[in-house]
């Protein structure tokens, strides 16, 4: 596979990295995860083009949690809040604009700079055990350490969580919320595996790594967020007991086979049964002459794309709002990215939704398409076209 993210220069004379994408489970502790996962260096840099703020709805998911996180916070403290994984500062630029005190931890120079710019301090570096010493050593304890979406993106998940329990204050809380292996499960959502995801987290792979590190899961509260989400929330072991929904979901979660082999198979044969009829359909539409393009370049797209083999004689182009993927090709299948304000000047027959967990957001804006007859293709959790043709 190539990297997700990793879009190319059109004419680019340098071969693209690729890389073996191969899931396991842990028996043991229950993490699902990428047996060889590619170095963080390579995929987190000055040219990495993920921008959080591209989606309202998101903004507003981060502004509520900012305002939850300082409701929670003692301001006669002076208390400090880390960020991992900051991105371009779509939750901690709440936090500057109170005046907290605040850090962000984050590697990729191009989305740190936007941060910047919004008052934002932030620090350019891989969060783990090492940095998490240097940033108690400049700033002390943190009343409150929030992430999302990054922490299954850390190889070293022991190092991260080390890192967690030198920083967190003694009453202090770690929230994290990243998309929830069940519902990656449920929905066969086979596009959530790529490089950037290297960890698939449950409520009680979670409970058990936290376990290990003197930590422990008191909280988890589903999201909706990028197709089903769960909020994570850990303390210092011993702190208090934990909340009953964490039962809840690990009742479910047994219910739903995490701990069964042949779970993971079926999920196997679920994922290349959709690709194929993914891939069928869109041969379907184009031997009948229908022009097909693609809706969110999205990292998620990288791994249907390449695994279905369905490159630009499918599908046309992308459309996208991210200025850093413009005139770019997709990794390996090529299919060219142009800008989402392009899309109503040449709309296709048909509109493949790569950003299918941003469903709401984009249909809602995009009527006019399907009022001129445009149809949309989805393909989590099934293959569907929508509205229906009468
Ligand atoms: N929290 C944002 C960004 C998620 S994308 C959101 O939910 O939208 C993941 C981000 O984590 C990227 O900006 C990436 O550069 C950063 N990242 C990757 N590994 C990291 C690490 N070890 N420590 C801190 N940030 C990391
Ligand atoms: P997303 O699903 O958030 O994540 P990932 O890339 O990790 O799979 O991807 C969002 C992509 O979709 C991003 O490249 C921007 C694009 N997008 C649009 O083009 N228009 C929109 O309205 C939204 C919400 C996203």
């Amino acid at each position: 596979m190539p990297l997700a993210d990793a879009f190319v220069e059109p004419g680019s004379a340098s071969e693209e990295f690729t890389y073996q994408l191969q899931v396991a489970w842990c028996r043991t502790c229950g993490l699902v995860q990428l047996t060889d996962p590619v170095s963080p260096a390579r995929m987190f840099h000055d040219a990495y083009p993920y921008t959080s703020s591209i989606s309202t709805v998101m903004m507003e998911h981060f502004r509520t949690l900012a305002t939850e996180t300082i409701a929670r916070l003692d301001s006669t403290q002076d208390p400090l809040v880390v960020e991992v994984g900051s991105n371009d500062g779509i939750l901690l630029r709440h936090i500057a604009a109170r005046g907290l005190r605040h850090l962000g931890v984050e590697p990729s120079e191009s989305v740190a700079r936007v941060a910047d710019a919004l008052g934002v301090t932030t620090r350019r570096a891989f969060f783990c055990e090492s940095v998490a010493k240097e940033v108690l050593e400049e700033h002390g304890p943190a009343e409150a350490i929030v992430a999302a979406n990054v922490i299954s993106h850390i190889p070293n998940l022991s190092s991260a969580l080390a890192g967690v329990r030198h920083l967190l204050s003694k009453t202090g809380t770690f929230v994290f919320e990243e998309p929830y292996f069940a519902a990656i499960l449920e929905s066969t959502a086979i596009d959530q595996i790529y490089d950037e995801h290297v960890t698939y987290l449950s409520v009680g792979a979670v409970a058990n790594c936290a376990d290990r590190h003197g930590l422990s899961l008191v909280d988890a509260v589903a999201q909706p967020t990028h197709g089903g989400s769960m909020r994570y929330t850990l303390q210092r072991a011993g702190r208090r007991s934990p909340s009953p929904r964490v039962a809840e979901h690990l009742a479910r979660e047994a219910a739903l086979g995490l701990k069964n082999e042949t779970t993971y198979g079926a999920f196997k044969e679920r994922a290349d049964l959709r690709t194929r009829q993914f891939r069928s359909l869109l041969e379907d539409l184009c031997a009948r002459g229908m022009r097909i393009a693609g809706y969110g370049a999205t990292a998620k797209s990288c791994t249907v794309l390449n695994y279905g083999g369905i490159d630009a004689r499918l599908i046309q182009c992308v459309y996208d709002s991210t200025p850093a993927k413009h005139g770019k090709l997709t990794p390996g299948m090529h299919i060219p990215v142009k800008p989402s304000r392009d899309f109503c000047k040449e709309y296709p027959d048909y509109a493949v939704l790569f950003a299918w967990n941003h469903e709401r957001e984009i249909v809602g804006r995009e009527r006019e398409f399907v009022a001129l007859g445009g149809r949309w293709i989805a393909y989590v959790p099934d293959v569907r076209v929508f509205p229906p043709s009468l």
